[in-house]
Formats: C-alpha cells, structure tokens, sequence
C-alpha cells in the first residue's frame, strides 16, 4: 500500500478507535508515547502510530477488533521491563495494559486473587500481604513490572527454586484472542481436568497469541520467619553441594539460593553506594541463602547447624547469618546490584542459561576455561540463580574497544560457544528473560525442526494474519 494510503488508514483507524475507546484510551502525542518505544536501558527504539490505552477487557476487545478490520499489528506491553526487546512497537499499534488496573477478587480461603493485567508486581505482593498471604514472584523489577507482562514473558526471579515461575502461580486467565474475542478461563481452581490447559499458551507467548487482561493468581502461607546468610566458597560445586543440604535439613524450606562472584561483589562496591562485604575474603564465589519457616523456634539453629555442617566437611570457607532486617536487605542489595553494577562497569554479551542443577558447576567452570581462552581481555561476570540451575554467564566487552562493534561482531562467536555448551549439557539459552527480537533466530535453529513446527501451528491456527507482536518469539 502507498504511503498516503497506508497514512489515510491509520488516520481512519484512530478516529474510530477514538469512537470506540473514548480520548483518554488513546494517544498520539509524541512526548506520551516516548517511553513506551524505548526500552528502559536505552538499547533499542522502536515507534508506533498510535499508543492505545484501554481501561477494561471489552475496551481492549474493541481495540483489537479495530485492529483486526484494519489488517493492523498489534504490540501489547505491560511495563516495560523486558530484557530482550519483546515488547516495543516496531510501527506496530502499541497497547499498554497499565490502566487495566484493578484487583477483581481476593478468595482467601481458596489462597487465590484475581488481578487485571496492568497491576504492578509490588501492589500484588502488597494485597496478599494484607490478606495474610504470600505471592512469591520476587524479582528486581518488581516496581515496574505489571502481572499482564509477567504471564506474558513467564517471569522467575529470586524465589523460583521454592514456589516456580509464573506459568506455575497461575490458575486461570483471561485473553483477548487476535479476533478481539474475549476468553473468560479465570478459573482458580486446582484440579480442572477437562482437556487441553490452554492458559499454557498464554504464558510466555510473550504477546504471540493474544492479549492477556487478567489472571487469577495462586497464594501461599506467609512464612513466619526468614533466615538469610551469606557464605564465602571456593567452588561452584562446593555451592551445588551445599544447597542439596539446606534443601535437605531444612525440609524443603530454601527459597532463596543466589550465587555471586568476587569480581561482581568487587563491581557492586565500586559502583553502588551504601554497600559493605559482609565477609572480605580472596575466595572466589559468595553464596546467599534464605530459608522460609513456618515457626520462629527452632529457626535459627537450622540455618546454624547446616553451615555448622558444612564447614566441618569444608564445602564452605565462612559464613554470616544476618541478624536484623537491615544486614538481610544488606545481603539481598549485594545480589540484586550485580546487573546495575555490571552496567556502570560496560557492556557485556549476556546469556541468561540454564543447566540441570547437577551440571551448573560444570557449566561455570567450563564456561569460565572458555571466555578465558576465547575472549582472555574480557571480564566474566557470572551470577544468579544456582538453586534454578539458571546463570547469568555475561562478558563485558574488552577495554578500549568499540563495545557495540564487538558485542556485534567478535563476541559472537563467544556467545555461539557459550550456547554450544549449555546446550550440550541438555540446557537452555534462555531460561528466563525470554526470546523477543533478541533471540528469535537464534531459537530457530536451536530448537529441533518438531519442536519449532509445533510451535508454528499453534501461532497459526491462532493468530493465522500474524497480527500479534509479529517477530518476536517466532
Ligand atoms: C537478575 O537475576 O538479576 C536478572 O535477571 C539479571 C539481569 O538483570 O540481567
Ligand atoms: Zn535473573
């Protein structure tokens, strides 16, 4: 189509979406839609015709009729926080879910709550809380992040090993199909037996599929106490070991397992202030621990005696245990500004993998042999969620190049090394920032020609025209 067609159309359109939604769900005003086309660190810009902001579910079921008459694409974005370029507009119709905020149903006596897309990840936490509940999903951007874009990119974050991502906290949804029909499957139920579990599709589809709007979410007893250490190791596996044994004396209770290296430990005093090493020493990794309990009593002794243990039989160099609030949110600050210091220090080829836990060791130390072998002026910074077997494994670009050049270019051939590896330890090259833009060519060839063939036919029969977020994912 012609350009003034194409533009006389999109004038067309937003005069009937401006019928249909009323002013306040739609903007065309540059300095609105500004933040809605880039993304938060700063990597890529994208642009839309329109930025499209409904407040209800029939709202977005108009839109995405209109969109569907009109033969338009559409990009659906929660808030924003995606690490792998999956939700901005690339000329798409952008539609932001944030004003779809409303909490529809707290059941507490079914441990569920059913919130609309556009809730912010902390206001979640903040109503079980209140209802004398837990909702697990903890993760660094919590304050931003909205329950629509969690579904959507199946998000994990620091409590996964204990209580699952967010394809396991979900009991029922509800979409917009890319026809605008509305699909009501907010069901809390826990046993619902009836054919195929089609809210599956919806999470992690990041956008492909459909609109998500609303979720009914599962909820947990509130522990009533939380032991957090910090323990100085040698080795990767001396950290695997000793979460087999805080799994095993604590009854299944860790729900934190985080490892950091002293280079990104170095990284986050240098560069994030009001920070402190809890245990200055040479040794190479730092492992924090937490445990949930149920009783105060007893709680304390566990965390002692299994690090106790654990020294006795040398899989652990020092330990501390935190014995106030502010020493735990001292360890947790230490872990969660890895990535901000990282940034401060340059930038880096990411890969955010994941192996079976048993063979997380053996990715580290093979991986590090590899980036000091391949790429020996380049800095490792590799981090994260042991308990989950998922590792940040990033190299910095070497000092006094052209960092964009290399990411691009040389370092290529890093990353390709970096995933030959986790994929020859049966893992994954994405375990759980997604595929978006980022990785979309990669996963094609990654993944077996059935695999990717059946993921195919699930996005055609639903979404036959392509219209939803086309080019991310698949
Ligand atoms: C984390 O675990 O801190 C994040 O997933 C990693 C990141 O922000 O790069
Ligand atoms: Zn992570």
């Amino acid at each position: 189509m012609p350009d003034d067609q194409r533009q006389a159309r999109i004038v067309d359109f937003i005069a009937k979406l401006t019928a249909a939604l009323g002013p306040k769900g739609v903007s065309t005003d540059a300095h609105e839609i500004e933040p809605h086309v880039k993304d938060w660190r700063g990597r890529w810009q994208g642009s839309t015709p329109v930025l499209v902001k409904p407040a209800s579910t029939e709202e977005v079921s108009k839109a995405v009729k209109l969109c569907a008459e009109f033969g338009l694409a559409v990009t659906p974005q929660g808030g924003n926080s995606g690490m792998v370029n999956g939700s901005i507009p690339y000329g798409e119709v952008l539609i932001s879910l944030k004003r779809m905020n409303r909490v529809r149903n707290i059941d507490v006596l079914n441990d569920a709550m059913t919130l609309e897309a556009g809730v912010i990840l902390t206001q979640a936490q903040e109503l079980a809380d209140t209802n004398d509940r837990l909702f697990p999903l903890s993760l660094g951007a919590e304050g931003v992040a909205t329950i629509g874009g969690l579904i959507s990119t199946n998000a994990g974050g620091v409590a996964v090993l204990r209580y699952g991502m967010m394809r396991d906290l979900m009991l029922g949804i509800e979409a917009v199909l890319p026809d605008g029909r509305i699909w009501n499957g907010l069901r809390g139920l826990r046993k619902d037996n009836t054919g195929y579990d089609l809210k599956q599709l919806f999470i992690g589809a990041e956008g492909t599929l459909g609109l998500v709007t609303a979720a009914t979410l599962k909820l947990f007893p509130k522990p009533a106490v939380k032991e957090t250490a910090w323990v100085v190791l040698d080795t990767p596996a001396q950290a695997v070991e000793l979460l087999a044994r805080a799994k095993a004396a604590s009854g299944g209770a860790v729900t934190g397992f985080e490892i950091v290296p002293r280079f990104g430990l170095e990284l986050v005093l240098k560069h994030v202030p009001d920070i402190r090493d809890p245990l200055p020493s040479p040794a190479a990794w730092r492992v924090l621990i937490e445990l949930s309990l149920p009783r105060p009593e007893g709680a304390r002794d566990m965390m002692e005696s299994l690090l106790g243990d654990a020294a006795e039989a040398e899989l652990i160099l020092d330990a501390a245990i935190a014995d106030n609030e502010a020493q735990k949110a001292l360890f947790w600050k230490i872990r969660e500004s890895v990535p901000v210091a990282e940034r401060a220090h340059g930038k880096a080829l990411k890969h955010d993998v994941s192996a079976p836990v048993s063979r997380v060791a053996e990715f580290l130390e093979r991986g590090e042999a590899l980036v000091r072998k391949m790429a020996p002026q380049c800095d490792l910074i590799a981090f994260g969620h042991v308990g989950d077997g998922n590792i940040h494994f990033n190299v910095t670009a070497p000092k006094g190049v052209d960092a964009d050049a290399y990411l691009e270019g040389e370092g290529l051939s890093v990353s390709k090394a970096i995933h030959d590896l986790i994929m020859e330890l049966n893992g994954s090259i994405s375990a759980e920032h997604g595929i978006g833009k980022l990785k979309r060519a990669e996963l094609a060839w990654r993944k077996s020609q059935v695999e990717m063939d059946m993921m195919r036919a699930v996005k055609k029969a639903l979404d036959p025209d392509n219209r939803m977020n086309p080019g991310r994912l698949l």
